[in-house]
């Protein structure tokens, strides 16, 4: 029975840890962030803004379309379906990640060989 409470307890703690450790990582930002570059452009600098250049927004504004196109209260083509893929927490580091970029334009793809 102590081997198991013990067990648990290092476990516990383990997985505090882990998650402060992650948290506290720049690095698990971008990763989350770099999931959108796709299509809102690397660093969230879109071409043209189609769609809208994340870099440089206000940082809750994004986080509040995120939670909206997640609870459908904002209507979305692709938005609502993605955003189910994120707790709160990571949308919170994915949207202080974008606002804290410079907005700019999207850099221009290498030329072709
Ligand atoms: C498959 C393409 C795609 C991916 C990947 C994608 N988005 Fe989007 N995003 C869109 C489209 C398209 C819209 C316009 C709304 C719609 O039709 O879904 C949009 C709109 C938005 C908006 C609203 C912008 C504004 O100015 O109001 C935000 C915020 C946003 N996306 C954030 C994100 C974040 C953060 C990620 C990554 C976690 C992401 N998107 C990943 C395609 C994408």
């Amino acid at each position: 029975m102590l081997r198991t409470t013990t067990l648990f307890a290092v476990g516990l703690t383990a997985c505090v840890w882990t998650n402060a450790a992650v948290a506290a990582d720049p690095s698990y930002a971008r990763s989350l962030a770099a999931t959108c570059f796709t299509c809102h452009g690397t660093d969230g600098r879109s071409v043209d803004g189609v769609p809208p250049s994340l870099a440089g927004q206000n940082r809750d504004y994004l986080l509040k379309q995120m939670q909206e196109f997640r609870d459908g209260k904002r209507p979305a083509t692709i938005m609502h379906q993605h955003a189910k893929g994120y707790t709160d927490e990571q949308m919170a580091l994915i949207a202080g990640y974008f606002s804290a970029l410079t907005p700019g334009r999207a850099a221009a793809a290498p030329a072709a060989r």
